[in-house]
């Protein structure tokens, strides 16, 4: 049964401090009921596949705006800000630009880019310019990840990337994305630091970069048992760069809990809320994002594990969960 949904808009609510959105997918605004919670719950919205290089690009190479238009013609109509996801991902290039040679490479990335950015330009709140830019086991010293981006455009190519978007959009927020940079492990210690002379790199050499985008999929029970003192410090850090934080992805896989369906979506519940305070208590923390609507649409249920995780705000039958409540309230403290 899906619970009544209340038509209270955010106009209705008190505004949140803190801009909160949900990643939606085409499909979410063709089912009624998604598209009440959606216009309920978010002030943000964040496309999860349709602005991506791969969703958008024809077999023949030419691009096919019609979903990504929808998404931006929905936002646009409910007043909410878009989260432009992403421009430059290793994991989203077309297929058939896998194995070109680097100049045909850097020519299809670069119109890619270009021509989405142009489309929406002055619709986007902020532009995902380059995601998950750090691979440690590739072996750079700086930890940069060994993608056709680097191969092709250099090991400035997040400087290039960068001055391009701010050039083809000027008013739009900026936002370097990664994952894996919140836990308790000496793997995610060294990713922090790297992450960290990055940007310190990136703004020496004036990249116009306004926002750390934190991928943020945490694990409830790590989460739990984790010291995060390291990961405070280091939110310090990147404040005093004058850098803002978006958490751009956030869910938090349950599968390791014990317990029924009840306590284990309060555990969800109580890691929203710790880890939410922390960013806002040591980090400008400009905006956060839950990695899809519902439960039972979470990439983290795609890869068909045996147990179905509970990892976001609303759950199979669009019911407000503990987290949803939590996630209201701490939006609205500064
Ligand atoms: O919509 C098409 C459908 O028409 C087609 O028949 C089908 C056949 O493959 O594909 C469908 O698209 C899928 C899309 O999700 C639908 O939402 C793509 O194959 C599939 O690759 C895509 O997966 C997304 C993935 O990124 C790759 O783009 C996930 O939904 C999305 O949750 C995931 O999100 C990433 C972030 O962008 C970056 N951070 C990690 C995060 C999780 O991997």
């Amino acid at each position: 049964m899906v619970e009544a949904l209340d038509q209270t808009s955010n106009a209705d609510l008190a505004l949140p401090s803190i801009p909160l959105g949900y990643a939606i997918r085409m499909a979410d605004l063709r089912v009624k009921e998604r598209r009440a919670a959606v216009i309920r719950d978010c002030s943000t919205v964040t496309p999860e596949y349709e602005c991506k290089w791969d969703a958008l690009c024809r077999t023949d190479g030419s691009l096919d705006f019609d979903a990504m238009d929808e998404v931006v013609a929905f936002a646009e109509a409910h007043r909410m800000g878009l989260h432009g996801h992403t421009l430059c991902w290793h994991r989203s290039i077309p297929r058939r630009f896998l194995d070109v040679d680097p100049e045909r490479f850097r020519a299809a990335a670069t119109a890619y880019l270009s021509n989405v950015v142009r489309r929406y330009q002055g619709a986007m709140l902020s532009w995902h310019v380059v995601n998950e830019p750090l691979q440690i086991t590739d072996g750079y010293d700086d930890g940069l990840r060994v993608s056709p981006y680097l191969s092709a455009l250099g090991a400035d190519y997040i400087h290039k990337m960068f001055r391009l978007v701010r050039t083809l959009d000027p008013q739009a927020l900026l936002v370097l994305n990664e994952m894996g940079l919140e836990y308790d492990s000496p793997a995610a210690e060294q990713k922090r630091q790297l992450m960290l002379a990055l940007l310190q790199r990136l703004m020496s050499e004036d990249v116009p970069i306004d926002c750390l985008g934190l991928q943020s999929h945490l694990n409830a029970r790590d989460f739990l048992s984790g010291n995060h003192r390291n990961f405070a410090r280091w939110l310090q850090e990147i404040k005093s760069l004058g850098l803002s934080i978006e958490v751009t992805e956030l869910d938090v896989d349950d599968r390791d809990l014990e317990g029924d369906v009840e306590a284990r979506d309060e555990t969800v519940a109580r890691v929203y809320l710790e880890y939410v305070e922390m960013v806002k208590t040591n980090a400008r923390l400009s905006g956060v994002t839950l990695w899809g609507v519902s439960d039972e649409g979470s990439w983290l249920n795609t890869s068909g594990s045996r147990l179905a995780a509970r990892p976001l705000a609303l759950d199979a039958y669009l019911m407000r969960k503990p987290a949803w409540f939590v996630l209201q309230a701490s939006s609205r403290q500064v």
